[in-house]
């Protein structure tokens, strides 16, 4: 049992140990690598969550790379179907006709990353991916095609290995489930 601040978001399933969570991403890093032989590519962090996966990735890519962060912030509706996205940490680097590859902690509805590759399209890279640690797919209300997925989740909320809530639990080097009681 890992205790919180607040006893009552205490977390206590581990969802995915970093045994099974670091070779997976090994893995993502040699297909990242043969798909980008002879290449050029701009790897984009989506902070915060992104952040030790990206770490771990880009140490398990042989390529050459750029690294560059966006931070963003959604805003949503009731209904959850639209909505939109602002930056609040926009690009340093100038992406047309460069291959960009989106690099996210979870995709969940899908509204952040739609409005971030729709955003990201308009600048003319030459070419653009998308590479997620974490899938929950019963969420989904905005299609996006994901060109790398570590792993599959159910829909419940998870936390650590970067993951938050309340800027909770993003050092834990595992990913648990968060327990609401
Ligand atoms: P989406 O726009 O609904 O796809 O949500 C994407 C963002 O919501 C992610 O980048 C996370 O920051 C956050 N998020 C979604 N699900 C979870 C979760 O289970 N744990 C922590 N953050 C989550
Ligand atoms: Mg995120």
């Amino acid at each position: 049992m890992i205790q919180s601040k607040n006893p009552a978001l205490n977390i206590d399933k581990i969802l995915l140990s970093e045994d099974v969570i670091l070779p997976r991403v090994q893995e993502l890093g040699r297909q990242i690598t043969q798909d980008y032989q002879n290449k050029d590519v701009l790897l984009i962090c989506v902070l915060k969550g992104a952040l030790v996966f990206f770490a771990d990735l880009i140490r398990s890519v042989d390529i050459c790379f750029d690294l560059d962060f966006v931070q963003l912030s959604s805003y949503r509706n009731n209904t959850q179907s639209s909505g939109s996205i602002m930056f609040c940490r926009d690009l340093a680097t100038d992406i047309s006709d460069r291959n960009v590859l989106i690099i996210d902690d979870i995709i969940d509805s899908g509204l952040t990353l739609y409005h971030l590759r729709n955003c990201l399209l308009s600048k003319n890279p030459s070419s653009l991916k998308i590479c997620v640690l974490l899938n929950k797919p019963s969420r989904r209300t905005h299609p996006v095609v994901i060109d790398y997925v570590g792993f599959d989740i159910p829909d419940e909320f998870v936390v650590g290995y970067g993951l938050d809530f309340n800027e909770m639990y993003r050092g834990l080097r595992h990913i648990a489930i968060l327990e609401k009681e």
